[in-house]
């Protein structure tokens, strides 16, 4: 894309493959370097005094933390895919979760947090912002407009992560956006699960949408990143406090990451297509209770996920019938393709056993048989659901205590 037409109005896919790319300040490289960069050299004082305009703070290469080539690139288009304004990098999901929450409260506010959300968000609001004086009340992630009657004269942040953590719940963005704007507080959302490409959340109301870019956007695994993406008018707030707390992201991280989401939205078909084949398999399934995936047609989530996003990814939950602890390892040590392990969005499939019931406190959770989170990768459906019925054979060798 030339400089001169970046303004042209291009379809997703084609920025995907061109946004945060500048060739001719690169001497042609496709792909913009990676800045290893600490100190960031002045030609002269009046460069240097340039540099140090507060009012440029966020815009010129002038100090490694505060961003380089490497990292503009990656913000750049992030920001336009999602219709944000701009957006921010930092060291981890966590830490874009944490820094955005901080530029959003003082001693004396209240946050309205989804019950659903990522733990450590939790405990975030649990162990740091109660020692700062800031009250946390948690709701059910499918109060909608409710939202209206928790919120408090000091409610400054309603937190959304949809669809939510382990549970898979999708929230009415818009309508508790409504409220939350109405009495005067600020909308942040985690929307890893849908990623930039997936879930516009500009466009439902949210000011503040958090990513953890080490899942769909890195996607290959081998990157710990986050970014945040924000209005115009939450830009300044949350940039500054991220500066002030020190965060930034790694040069390898962002040049991968950049990377991985040229191939964003190819792999997120492919992601849907996959999960959607082996979720409908796992439905005919005599173990399986539940599956959890507002994809599928008999989801309580899915008209919501149908009006609001425009795909789905790959990750979701497996509520089994109950079975004994021994017979789900079993079940799980059995798999050949699956892996077991932390963090979900790369190329392969992962399974994890999960503890929804665990944290909870504004809502409850009353499923009898053990919960799984399944990611589904880019291998060939049959050959995963051949491993999860071989799964299936070990939990009944073992014995299930249905
Ligand atoms: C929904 C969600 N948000 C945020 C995070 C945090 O991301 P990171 O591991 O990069 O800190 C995770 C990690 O698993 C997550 O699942």
């Amino acid at each position: 894309m030339k400089s001169e037409n970046r303004g042209r109005k291009y379809h997703k896919d084609t920025l995907l493959a061109h946004l945060g790319r500048h060739p001719e300040a690169h001497n042609g490289a496709v792909n913009p370097p990676v800045y290893h960069a600490s100190t960031i050299l002045s030609a002269n004082m009046t460069e240097w005094e340039a540099k140090r305009d507060s009012s440029k703070r966020f815009d010129v290469v002038r100090y490694g933390l505060l961003g380089t080539p490497t990292t503009f690139a990656l913000e750049e288009a992030i920001a336009a895919i999602e219709g944000g304004y701009r957006a921010m990098l930092m060291s981890s999901g966590l830490a874009a979760i944490t820094a955005a929450l901080q530029a959003c409260v003082k001693c004396g506010d209240h946050v309205l947090m989804v019950d659903s959300c990522y733990g450590p968000a939790r405990n975030f609001c649990e162990r740091v912002l109660t020692r700062c004086g800031v009250a946390t009340t948690y709701y059910d992630p499918l109060i909608g407009a409710d939202i209206a009657r928790l919120m408090r004269p000091n409610t400054r942040v309603v937190y959304l992560e949809s669809p939510g953590s382990l549970t898979f719940e999708v929230q009415d963005v818009a309508a508790i956006a409504a409220a939350a704007h109405e009495a005067g507080a600020k909308v942040l959302m985690d929307n890893t699960w849908a990623s930039p490409y997936l879930f516009r959340s500009f466009e439902h109301g949210v000011d503040v949408s958090i990513h953890a870019a080490t899942k769909y956007i890195g996607g290959h695994s081998d990157v710990i990143l986050g970014a945040v993406i924000t209005t115009k008018e939450m830009f300044l707030p949350v940039r500054t406090m991220a500066a002030d707390l020190g965060h930034c992201a790694a040069p390898d991280d962002a040049y991968f990451a950049l990377r991985g989401l040229r191939t964003l939205s190819v792999r997120l078909e492919r992601h849907e297509k996959n999960a959607l084949a082996v979720a409908r398999w796992l439905q005919t399934r005599p173990e399986v209770s539940r599956v959890l995936y507002p994809a599928l047609p008999e989801d309580p989530g899915h008209e919501l996920w149908k009006r609001d996003f425009l795909g789905a990814s790959g990750l979701f939950g497996v509520v089994l019938k109950p079975a004994s602890k021994s017979a789900v390892y079993a079940m799980i040590d059995a798999l050949d393709l699956f892996g077991i392990g932390s963090s979900w969005g790369g190329y392969e499939s992962l399974i994890l056993l999960t503890q929804p019931a665990r944290g909870r406190t504004a809502t409850s959770w009353e499923e009898a048989g053990p919960s799984l989170r399944v990611h589904i990768g880019l291998e060939d459906p049959q050959d995963l659901i051949e491993d999860l019925e071989h799964g299936f054979d070990q939990l009944h060798a073992v014995g299930s205590v249905a």
